[in-house]
């Protein structure tokens, strides 16, 4: 997901592009670049490598000047390089544009425009917008309007931001489908564009997202919005309670670490204004749900991708438990091509931290298409997957900048915790004692995962006895048994370690064959229903040589004189146990990763958020 940064007002927009930039730097990417206007020339710095690179150039050969675009890129079309890197200039060196999302299109138009002897420099599926717009210029039409007639001729996915030094009080943009945000900070006398909050955070908390198919003129005065087709559009100001901190690293020294260790004030505010704990009630007022909507709910379809996948598995057990209403969990990439069985009678519940994933809009998309109720349980305010659903359960966690998704992880478990009492109670299933039984089981929610947390110093013991894994299994069973999928999932994806999940009891069906001495099983098993399943597993595999590291629940000696590692947590009821049995599994693949001396907050070959298909 590649990242832009874009600034127009009376400042030197150099340093406002880059430091907007690294705010972004946790998207991912693998080259970048800017442009300013400078002295009624644009000035490009670009390169292959990260900011520190392009930081080097701009040292070296410094440009002043305002209005300014910056972008980082992640690869999809044309190696990571200086000539594919962003911003392209067009063949007049008067108009630059940067671009997120893949231009569907681009072989045909770039193929009618080097007819036209438009001469290409570079691999990439965004210099067609430049030239378009180009010939758009040359017909007569201003930037606005050149740029208007160029969103409409390109298909797939889009952020676009395009400048012109012969329209130097302007930047025009565009979003177009779910190829990430374009956030349009307001400033005083000032005006910024950014892919994602943290880029303009320090300079203002007062924004606009742009809807699909919708376009902003931007000056330093004024920001117009349209649609695509020129209709004006009155946009919401949103006031982002963020503040920059948040989206900094504090003492800790990454991102995930800091995110780990959030997690209990990010639960707090999970449940804060949404339980009452004297009357034992829920209540998720932006979901708009009446008891007649909730009583005429037949089946729940939960999807989303990766780790909000895996929560998503540990929802789908809550509701079926709590709610009695049949509820499965659908990958998302594999949902939207599924011909679903879903209808007016079914809520579709998507489920994403940057609430922009391209898998998961297109299942929400199909459900629509299919006459589904739309929820979403979204983090990025304002996101897509927020805006285009019926109804939302926000995540509050504040912004998750680490790649690898741990608060935003937990902090849907318990949104379907609290959902799936809700529905219950809407439906009149669930009895009183229960309701309030269930309810008061959120109030420990904080207390154990601090708890958990304070043992990191054991955990990391154990991630060193680790460090040089190359292979490991983690197994689990019933309402941890998904636990398994992320906690291997966490080690995979800032580790490179091959993790594989299993559902403990799928086993003594093929994999045992694995274990021998050089295979480290990750066993959790807490005490819940499944304990016992578990202690069994754990005695097939020290059959056979194997090495156990069990996450257990303190106090428990008979799985502590099993284990050759135990990973302690507090006693937890059991269908809110996985929000703190993951809790020393985050913490180990953080830990091995540290050991090794991987790059922990951008992981090779990944983004935070996955715009593209
Ligand atoms: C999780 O650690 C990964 N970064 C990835 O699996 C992520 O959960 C997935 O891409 C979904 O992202 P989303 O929650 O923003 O939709």
């Amino acid at each position: 997901m590649c990242g832009i940064v874009g600034y127009i007002g009376p400042r030197d927009a150099t340093p406002i592009v880059l430091n907007g930039l690294k705010k972004l730097e946790y998207r991912g990417y693998d080259s970048a670049g800017l442009a300013v206007l400078q002295d009624g020339r644009i000035e490009i710095r670009r390169d292959a490598g990260k900011l520190a690179r392009l930081t080097e150039l701009v040292n070296d050969s410094p440009i002043h000047g305002t209005p300014g675009v910056g972008h980082t890129r992640w690869a999809t079309h044309g190696a990571p390089s200086a000539r594919n890197a962003h911003p392209h200039l067009g063949a007049t060196g008067r108009v630059v544009v940067v671009h997120n999302g893949i231009v569907e299109n681009f072989l045909e138009l770039r193929e009618e425009l080097t007819a036209e002897g438009v001469v290409f420099n570079s691999d990439t599926d965004t210099e067609v917008i430049v030239h378009l717009v180009e010939h758009a210029l040359a017909s007569g039409l201003n930037l606005t309007e050149a740029s208007r007639r160029t969103f409409r001729e390109i298909a797939g996915a889009h952020g676009i931001v395009l400048m012109s030094a012969d329209e130097p009080d302007k930047i025009v943009c565009a979003r177009i489908g779910n190829a990430g945000g374009v956030v349009l900070g307001l400033g005083e006398g000032e005006n910024f564009i950014a892919s994602d909050i943290p880029a303009i955070l320090e300079h203002t908390r007062r924004v606009i997202f742009l809807e699909s198919h919708q376009m902003a003129v931007v000056t330093k005065e004024e920001i117009r919005v349209e649609t695509l087709e020129g209709a004006a559009v009155t946009p919401k100001i949103h006031n982002i309670a963020w503040d920059a901190a948040a989206a900094e690293k504090g003492e800790y020294r990454h991102f995930m670490q800091k995110e780990i260790h959030e997690q209990v004030r990010s639960l707090t505010e999970t449940l804060a204004g949404r339980v009452d704990f004297k009357d034992g009630s829920i209540s998720l007022p932006e979901l708009h749900l009446s008891s007649e909507q909730a009583r005429a709910i037949q089946k729940v379809t939960i999807t989303a991708c990766g780790t909000a996948a895996y929560a998503g598995m540990v929802g789908r057990q809550l509701i079926e438990n709590i709610a009695r209403i049949p509820c499965q969990m659908e990958i998302a990439s594999e949902f939207r091509y599924s011909n679903p069985i879903v209808d007016e009678h079914s809520v579709v519940l998507a489920i994403s931290q940057s609430g922009e994933t391209a898998d998961t809009l297109a299942a929400m998309e199909e459900g629509r298409r299919k006459g589904a109720i739309l929820w979403s349980i979204v983090n990025a305010v304002g996101s897509q997957a927020m805006r285009i659903a019926d109804g939302s359960i926000p995540m509050q966690t504040g912004p998750e900048i680490g790649v690898a998704s741990t608060k935003a992880f937990t902090a849907p478990l318990v949104d379907q915790y609290m959902l799936a009492i809700l529905l219950a109670d809407l439906r009149g299933t669930l009895d009183e004692k229960t309701r309030r039984s269930l309810v008061a089981d959120l109030r420990l929610i904080p207390d154990v995962v601090g708890r958990a947390l304070k043992r990191e110093a054991e955990v990391e013991k154990v991630a060193l006895a680790l460090k040089d894994v190359r292979d490991c299994l983690y197994l689990g069973r019933g309402i941890n048994m998904p636990i398994a999928y992320e906690g291997a999932l966490k080690l995979k994806e800032i580790s490179y370690v091959h993790a594989e999940a299993y559902p403990a009891g799928e086993m003594k069906h093929g994999p045992i064959a694995l274990i021998d001495e050089n295979m480290p099983v990750i066993c959790i098993a807490p005490k819940d229903p499944w304990h016992d399943k578990m202690i069994s597993q754990i005695q097939q595999v020290k059959a056979r040589g194997g090495m156990v590291i069990a996450v257990a629940t303190e106090g428990d000696e008979l799985v502590a004189g099993m284990a050759d590692h135990v990973l302690w947590v507090p006693e937890c009821p059991w269908k809110l146990s996985p929000v703190v049995t993951v809790i020393p599994l985050q913490l180990l693949a953080y830990h091995i990763a540290v050991i090794r001396g991987l790059d922990v907050d951008q992981p090779r070959n990944l983004a935070k958020s996955v715009t593209v298909e």
